[in-house]
């Protein structure tokens, strides 16, 4: 997908351009242009002419303008000299003769004739010395400017003759070493470049007319390709042409980007050599080196490129198009270089003429002229594309965080390239990659979050991208990838991809892929280029938002680490400020939201500001002071001062100012801090007063309170003495009441015992009343006893007859057994009635002892019946005696409980008096605890006063201070 395999190599794609400069250029075009010529040893360019003249080289002398010019100076100065030298010759001559007929005439003295003599010759020597001078110079002038007069058109003769000879030598491959003849005289040269130009006009004539056909061919194609409808076909038309004229085997249009890179877009081949339209070139090399050469009309010309010197890499890319020798023009635009009219020979290396190279120059400057006339359409277009880059550019880089710029990316470029899937593939260090961004076509598989590990991508492709490499496969089945690339991308349904690099910084992070998935897909160059330039600018985008995430982090660390501290200072209940202790006149560069609230000035109305707007009419100036020498010293002061807020109300600031130094030990900035101090001190001098008027009312109650604490004491005394003595009342009646009390304990003891006795009486009587009815009841019970007996009697004799008949039974039975013999029934009857006759036997002997019995019964019952009687008798009288006795104690009893009463009136009475004598002592008990308590309090009261006053005295100390500081 990434281009990852080994024969990734995309049927455009093309890796570098790379164009050596080698050697001095050979030649001049006729042009500005400079033609940069590489041309291979015993390369044969140019027939040269047929006739070919001396060389000049060797040809040194005098020029004809200083041979001239000596000829003038001779002719003209040294006859005048020669006159003026002998002129003064004569006249010297004269001279002497004069003086020597002076001296024999015997006139004068021997010194004026010398005199006159040395006069005479010096007049004589300046005025032929000037006159020579004056007509020597006159006839120089005259000289040098005829001869100058008649030189000109010699010399501009030979100028001509020699510009034409030489570029005719030019053309006839000779080297500018060879047109070196500075010097020569112009006469000798103009002669041989007449000759020259003699021998040569025939081939100039010819070569005339090739030029003037080359020039309709010019003309021709120009106007061909002016008149196609769009710039493919202009392009179309000019390369076809081109290579026509030419002969060659392939021409080609480079389209140059404004990156550097460009792309080919318009062919002519000859059939049989491989096609280079669409190839894109990645040259990092192209834009530094070659650019600004091509800008200024260069023109490259390679005969044969394994001669030329050219670098390896350059040298495959031309390899990959069969190219052995090459021509390349620019094609500019008001100096802006569109592009390059490029020439290939493929056949064999090719030896370029100057007039085809000349040519081949024009027709690339007409290109950019019919380029110029149509570019207004494209620019139209172009610009439009631009719109729309512009357009999703600004999408993408609204989003400021990473992961929302790879999201809009895909996005936005899927949208407008209509693919099936645009994806960011982001490497990791070891250069495998995950699909970090997807945007995909609804019902196609997914690839986000696939992780693709290529081994070779690595070696192969990192280089590449990072140099900008962009690769469009238009077909990835005939794009002769590597089977497991293609398995890859058919994994996801790929048919055609374009592959962009995300270079963030200098990184290379990741590739930009666009996907068509239904069909393959021709990308056209607009969509090549909007996706190159989107991908750069993703990657621009990443950068930003990794700079911005920085600072964020930054600014987060940097909150962080001030959080505290600024929620501290922002948050305190003082106020403070900041001065700029380096600007005139401190002014307040921060102040917190206490200052503002403290002072009423807002944040923006205090900066700026020294913050002596605080101070008014009745700010003390000694504090003023006092702060302006602190400031002065650059030391902390600390003082109390007014101040006034906004809206004028004073309030009192408690200030301190502390300097705030550099790493250098400069003070920078100055710290307030500020306090309203204003409730405080009210409250000081509110404590202040009432401390003063508490001592005042301390002082006027202390001696009352003494006194009154005196009193109480005395008062107290009083009462325990009081105390006492009803004390002493009330134990003597509780006495009293104490032994009427122990005097009713005993009547109610004998009370007790009295009617305990009749209680017992009684009981003895109700007993002997009951024994009485029981000894009856027994009497009875004898009778009824002595009556069973009887019956008991009766019946056991009649029993004892029963038994009798049984055993005579019995005796019959065994008799009548015997008889009967001795079988098992009779003897089984014959145990039967021996068995009957044990029983009645025992019946008899235990019915006789019953009788015995009974009789010892009756005998018994005879006694206890007389007995019971004579009990019964005794009893009776018994109990007489005891219900007169119980009626006795009746009578003392009620006496008793009488007696009882009254004690225990007494008793109570008493104890009602010591009772009152307890209440009145615990009345008097309470007065004397409370008469001591009001003492105790009293002098509680007179210590709390003292101590009341002490403080008092404290407090309005403390206050005045307070108030003071
Ligand atoms: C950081 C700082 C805070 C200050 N705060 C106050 C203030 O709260 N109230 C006040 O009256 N002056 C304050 N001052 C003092 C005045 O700004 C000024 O320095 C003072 O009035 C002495 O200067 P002057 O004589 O030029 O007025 C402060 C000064 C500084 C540097």
């Amino acid at each position: 997908m990434t281009g990852s395999s080994s024969s990734q190599q995309t049927d455009k794609t093309i890796e570098t351009t790379e164009i050596h400069s080698h050697s001095p250029a050979t030649a001049e075009p006729e042009s500005n242009e400079q033609v940069d010529r590489k041309e291979t040893a015993g390369d044969e360019r140019q027939p040269k002419a047929e006739n070919q003249v001396p060389s000049r080289s060797k040809r040194r002398g005098l020029s004809l303008r200083i041979k001239a010019t000596t000829t003038a100076i001779a002719i003209s100065v040294l006859p005048v000299l020669a006159l003026g030298g002998m002129t003064y010759y004569v006249s010297e001559r004269s001279s002497e003769q004069q003086a020597n007929q002076a001296k024999q005439s015997g006139n004068p003295s021997a010194a004026d004739i010398i005199y006159l003599t040395f006069l005479l010759k010096r007049q004589l020597q300046m005025g032929i010395a000037i006159g020579t001078g004056a007509v020597a110079l006159l006839a120089l002038a005259i000289a040098l400017w005829l001869t100058n007069r008649s030189l000109r058109p010699v010399l501009g003769a030979a100028k001509t003759a020699a510009e034409t000879a030489k570029l005719l030598r030019r053309e006839g491959g000779e080297t500018e070493s060879d047109l070196e003849f500075s010097g020569a005289d112009e006469l000798i040269a103009l002669k041989t470049d007449l000759n020259l130009l003699a021998v040569q006009i025939p081939d100039l004539l010819k070569q005339q007319n090739a030029e003037g056909d080359r020039t309709q061919l010019l003309t021709d194609i120009t106007l061909r390709v002016r008149e196609a409808q769009d710039l493919d076909e202009l392009l179309t038309i000019a390369v076809r042409e081109v290579r026509q004229v030419l002969k060659s085997d392939r021409v080609l249009f480079f389209r140059l980007e404004p990156d550097g890179n460009g792309t080919i877009i318009a062919e002519s081949v000859t059939p049989g050599f491989p096609k280079a339209r669409g190839a894109k070139i990645f040259d990092p090399c192209f834009k530094e080196r070659h650019i600004e050469m091509y800008r200024n009309g260069r023109v490259r010309a390679f005969d044969n490129i394994y001669k030329a010197n050219l670098g390896e890499c350059y040298i495959q890319l031309l390899e990959q198009f069969s190219v052995k020798a090459n021509l390349i023009a620019p094609v500019l635009k008001d100096g802006q270089l569109l592009g390059l009219l490029i020439a290939h020979q493929c056949s064999a290396p090719r030896a370029w003429q100057q007039s085809e190279i000349t040519f081949f120059s024009r027709l690339a400057t007409q290109i950019g002229f019919a380029l110029d006339r149509r570019l207004p359409a494209e620019q139209k277009a172009e610009a439009e594309a631009e719109e729309h880059f512009m357009e999703i550019t600004l999408r993408i880089r609204q989003s400021l965080k990473s992961a929302d710029i790879l999201t809009t990316t895909v996005q936005e470029i899927r949208k407008a390239l209509q693919a099936d899937r645009v994806l960011v593939y982001r490497f990791e260090p070891d250069w495998s990659g995950t699909v970090v961004a997807e945007s995909v076509l609804s019902g196609l598989p997914k690839a986000l979050g696939a992780n693709i590990i290529d081994p070779c991508f690595k070696d192969r492709h990192v280089e590449q991208y990072r140099n900008g490499r962009v690769r469009a496969t238009d077909n990835i089945y005939t794009a002769n990838l590597s089977d497991c690339h293609i398995e890859l991308l058919g994994r996801f349904g790929v048919r055609a991809n374009l592959v962009a690099p995300i270079v963030q910084g200098k990184e290379l992070i990741g590739l930009l892929i666009a996907h068509q998935c239904f069909a393959p897909r021709t990308w056209e160059r607009s969509e090549i280029q909007l996706f190159t330039k989107l991908a750069t600018q993703v990657g621009f985008a990443l950068d930003q938002a990794a700079v911005l995430e920085e600072i964020e982090q930054a600014r987060q660390e940097l909150e962080g680490a001030l959080r505290p501290r600024d929620r501290a200072i922002a948050a305190a209940s003082f106020g403070l400020c900041i001065a700029d202790a380096t600007q005139p006149d401190y002014p307040i560069v921060y102040c917190n939201p206490a200052f503002e609230k403290m002072t009423g000035y807002s944040h923006s109305e205090a900066i700026g500001r020294n913050c002596r707007f605080l101070q008014g009419a009745d700010t003390e100036p000694d504090a003023v002071a006092q702060i302006r020498r602190a400031l002065h010293e650059q030391r902390e002061c600390h003082l109390v001062l007014k101040n006034y807020r906004k809206d004028g109300s004073p309030f009192w600031n408690e200030l301190t100012i502390a300097p705030v130094q550099n790493e250098q030990g400069e003070v920078t900035h100055f710290i307030g801090l500020q306090t309203d101090i204003t409730s405080r001190r009210q409250i000081a001098s509110q404590v202040q007063a009432a401390a003063q008027a508490v001592t005042q009312t301390t002082q006027d109650n202390e001696s009352a309170i003494n006194t009154l604490s005196l009193e109480a004491a005395l008062q107290a005394e009083k009462i325990a003495e009081a105390f006492n003595a009803i004390q002493a009342m009330a134990s003597s009646v509780r006495e009293v009441a104490f032994k009427a009390r122990q005097a009713k304990r005993k009547m109610e003891d004998a009370d007790r015992a009295v009617r305990a006795e009749d209680r017992a009486m009684r009981q003895t009587e109700v007993g002997m009343t009951g024994i009485r009815e029981t000894l009856l009841k027994m009497v009875r019970k004898t009778e009824y006893l002595d009556e069973v007996s009887r019956k008991i009697t009766q019946t056991m004799l009649s029993l004892n007859d029963f038994v009798s008949q049984i055993n005579v039974l019995a005796i019959n039975v065994a008799v009548e057994v015997g008889r009967a013999g001795d079988d098992r029934e009779s003897r089984e009857l014959m145990a039967v009635a021996e068995a009957v006759r044990s029983l009645t036997e025992q019946s008899a002997t235990a019915t006789s002892e019953i009788e015995d019995l009974m009789t010892e019964i009756k005998t018994a019952i005879n006694e206890i019946f007389a007995v019971m009687k004579q009990e019964a008798k005794q009893l009776n009288d018994e109990t007489k005696w005891v219900a007169q006795s119980r009626q006795k104690l009746t009578q003392l009893v009620a006496i008793n409980a009488q007696t009882s009463d009254l004690v225990e009136e007494i008793a109570q009475a008493a104890a009602a008096h010591a009772e009152n004598f307890t209440s009145v002592s615990q009345l008097v008990r309470e007065s004397a605890t409370m008469a001591d308590r009001t003492s105790e309090q009293s002098a509680t009261v007179a210590n709390s006063f003292a101590y009341l006053l002490a403080v008092a005295r404290e407090m309005g100390t403390t206050a005045a201070q307070l108030d003071t500081e």
